[in-house]
C-alpha cells in the first residue's frame, strides 16, 4: 500500500476541509440543520455507546473519511493483523495482542495453546494465593502484592486494577512500583511486612533499568528484614520473556510466567502482565476483561466501517490532526475509577503514533499522533477546562461516561457527575456569544458600560469538538471493550499515517545516554565529557 497521504481521498479531504472552513458551519448549526444528527452520528456495540455527533464533521466529511479508509487499505490491514502477518516490520514480527483474547483462525501461529496454558497457570497461582496455600517464608499467607514494572509492564495493569477496585478481594492489597526514584519503592515498602509480601517482577525483557533497580531494592529489603536467599523464591515471581535473567535473579523457573515477543509492552495487559490484576480481582473478573476486549475485536474485525467504533474514532483523530491542525487530544473520563486511563493512553497512543518516519523509511509527509493528556472529571473542570473553553488551541476531547454507578445508593450524586460530563461537551460546542454574556450581566444588575466591557472576557467561542463514549457500567467486560477500542483506534491512525504503531525506537537513545551519565555521576573526577549543560549539572550534583 502506498502512503495514504498521496491518495485521491486525502486530496479530497484536504479540499473539503478548506471549503468547510470557508463556510459558517458550526457543530451547533449542524444540529439545527439535521434533527436526526444524534442518531446518524452515534453507534453502539453491546454496552458501549459512542456519540460522535458533537464533531466538526458533516455527512460528506464522514463519507470522505470512510473512502480514505477504503483507499488506504484499512480492510486488508485489519485482516493482516488478525491473520498474524508481520505488521511490526521494523522488528520483524506480528502484533498479536488480539490473540490474547480472541482465538485466531490461523492455526499455524500456534499461539492459542500458549495463551490458554498461561491463563491456566495464572488461575492456579491466583487460586493458591487467594486460598492462602501460597505462603511466605514463615508460613503466613500473602497479604500484600507489589508489582514492579514500568511502561507497558505497569501502566496497563495499574490502570485496570484501579478501575476495578470495587471488586478487589479483601485479603490482598495490590500496589505498583515503577519509578526508579527510590522514594516510590521505599514508600510502598513502608507499610509492607516482608513475611507476607509477594513481589511480581514484570518485565518483558528483564533488562529495563528501573525495574531491575527496584527489584534489587526489594530483594535487599527482604534480606535485610529477616529473609534469606533461599526464601527469595517464595516472595518473588516474574512475568518475562527472558527466563534465564529471571532465574539468575533468584526466581524459581516454575514461578516465571511467560511473555512473548509477539505482544508489545503497551498491548500486554491481557497477558500474564495482567497477573497483579488477576490477584487483585480474581481470575473470573480477569477473564471477563478479556471477554470484553474480544467483543471489541470482533466488532472491529467484522462491522462495516460506518458503524465501527474504533474505525470512526481513528478517522476522526486523523481528521483533526491532519486536516484540522489539532496537535493534542484530551481524554476526560467522568469516572474516578478511570483516573489512570489518560496516563495509560499516553503510552498507548504516543509510543505508538509518535513517529516521523513512514513504514517505507521515508519521512512522513505531515503530522502524526497528537499529544494525549487529561484527567478524571469533574476535577479537570476546576483546572484545565478553562483552556479548553477559552484557549486558542483546537483540542478534540473524548468524554467517557458511565451510565450506572456501582454505588447504587448514591445514584443521585452520580447524576451530578453525568450532568457535568454532558454539560461540558455541550458548553464546548455551544459556547457563549458576547450578546448572551452582555444580557446575563445586565440581568445580574451590572451597568451598561461595565457589562459591555466584561462581556468580551466572558465570550466562549464554542464549536469545540468532542466524542462521548458511554459504558452502561464500569464492569470488567466493558473496561476490556473500552481499552480495546483505543488499541484498535491507534492501529487505524497508524494505517492512515502509514507508520508502524508497534515499535518505539525513540526511547532507546535516552536509555543509552542514561547509562553513560550514571557512570559520570558516580565517578570521582570532575565531568567534562559531555555538553556544557550536562557537565554543569553533573558537577553541580557532585559538589
Ligand atoms: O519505555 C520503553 C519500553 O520498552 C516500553 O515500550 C515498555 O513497555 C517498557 O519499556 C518496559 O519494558 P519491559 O517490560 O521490557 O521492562
Amino acid at each position: 500500500m502506498t502512503n495514504p497521504s498521496r491518495s485521491k481521498s486525502w486530496q479530497k479531504l484536504s479540499t473539503h476541509s478548506q471549503e468547510l472552513r470557508g463556510k459558517p458551519v458550526t457543530i451547533a448549526s449542524l444540529f439545527v440543520a439535521d434533527p436526526a444528527r444524534f442518531e446518524r452520528f452515534s453507534t453502539r456495540v453491546g454496552e458501549v455507546f459512542l456519540d460522535y455527533s458533537k464533531n466538526l464533521l458533516t455527512g460528506e466529511t464522514r463519507s470522505l473519511l470512510l473512502a480514505l479508509a477504503e483507499e488506504a487499505g484499512l480492510r486488508e490491514a485489519i485482516a493482516a493483523m488478525f491473520r498474524g502477518d508481520v505488521i511490526n516490520r521494523t522488528e520483524g514480527r506480528p502484533a498479536l495482542h488480539v490473540a490474547l483474547r480472541t482465538p485466531l483462525p490461523n492455526a499455524s501461529l500456534k499461539v492459542g495453546d500458549e495463551v490458554q496454558n498461561t491463563l491456566n497457570k495464572m488461575e492456579a497461582f491466583v487460586g493458591r494465593v487467594h486460598r492462602g496455600d501460597w505462603t511466605g517464608c514463615t508460613g503466613l499467607p500473602i497479604r500484600t502484592v507489589i508489582n514492579i514494572g514500568i511502561g507497558g509492564s505497569d501502566l496497563g495493569p495499574a490502570m485496570v486494577a484501579e478501575a476495578l477496585r470495587y471488586w478487589h478481594v479483601e485479603q490482598l492489597s495490590v500496589h505498583f512500583v515503577s519509578n526508579v526514584d527510590p522514594v516510590h519503592m521505599r514508600e510502598t515498602l513502608a507499610n509492607a511486612d516482608p513475611q507476607t509480601t509477594l513481589f511480581v517482577i514484570a518485565s518483558k525483557t528483564f533488562t529495563t533499568l528501573e525495574t531491575l533497580q527496584n527489584a534489587s531494592l526489594a530483594r535487599r529489603w527482604f534480606l535485610d528484614n529477616g529473609g534469606d536467599l533461599a526464601q527469595v523464591a517464595q516472595h518473588f515471581v516474574a512475568v518475562t520473556a527472558n527466563v534465564p535473567k529471571a532465574e539468575a535473579f533468584g526466581i524459581n523457573a516454575d514461578n516465571i510466567f511467560p511473555m512473548w515477543d509477539w505482544v508489545g509492552g503497551r498491548y500486554s495487559l491481557w497477558s500474564a502482565i495482567g497477573l497483579p490484576v488477576a490477584l487483585a480481582v480474581g481470575m473470573p473478573k480477569f477473564r471477563e476483561l478479556l471477554h470484553g476486549a474480544r467483543l471489541m475485536d470482533e466488532h472491529f474485525r467484522d462491522t462495516p466501517f460506518e458503524r465501527n467504533i474504533p474505525v470512526l474514532m481513528g478517522l476522526l483523530a486523523v481528521w483533526y490532526s491532519s486536516f484540522g491542525g489539532a496537535s493534542s487530544q484530551a481524554i476526560l473520563p467522568y469516572s474516578q475509577s478511570l483516573n489512570l486511563f489518560p496516563a495509560f493512553l499516553q503510552q498507548l497512543e504516543m509510543e505508538s503514533l509518535g513517529k516521523s518516519v513512514a513504514i517505507d523509511g521515508s519521512p512522513v509527509s505531515g503530522v502524526t499522533g497528537p499529544v494525549v493528556w487529561g484527567s478524571a472529571g469533574t476535577n479537570g473542570q476546576h483546572s484545565f477546562h478553562q483552556l479548553l473553553h477559552q484557549g486558542t488551541h483546537l483540542i478534540p476531547a473524548d468524554f467517557i461516561g458511565i451510565v450506572n454507578s456501582q454505588h447504587t445508593a448514591d445514584s443521585d450524586q452520580h447524576s451530578h457527575l453525568l450532568a457535568n460530563c454532558f454539560s461540558q461537551s455541550q458548553a464546548l460546542m455551544q459556547g457563549k456569544s458576547e450578546e448572551e454574556a452582555y444580557r446575563e450581566l445586565i440581568n445580574q444588575g451590572r451597568d451598561e458600560v461595565t457589562a459591555r466591557a466584561l462581556a468580551k472576557h466572558k465570550v466562549i467561542a464554542g464549536n469545540k469538538p468532542s466524542n462521548t463514549l458511554m459504558l452502561q457500567q464500569l464492569s470488567a467486560q466493558n473496561l476490556g471493550s473500552l481499552i480495546a477500542i483505543y488499541e484498535h483506534k491507534v492501529y487505524v491512525e497508524s494505517v492512515m499515517w502509514h507508520i508502524n504503531a508497534f515499535d518505539q525506537w525513540g526511547v532507546e537513545l535516552g536509555k543509552q545516554l542514561g547509562e553513560k551519565l550514571y557512570g559520570a555521576l558516580t565517578a570521582t573526577t570532575p565531568c567534562s565529557a559531555f555538553d556544557g549543560s550536562t557537565n554543569g549539572l553533573i558537577n553541580h550534583c557532585r559538589k
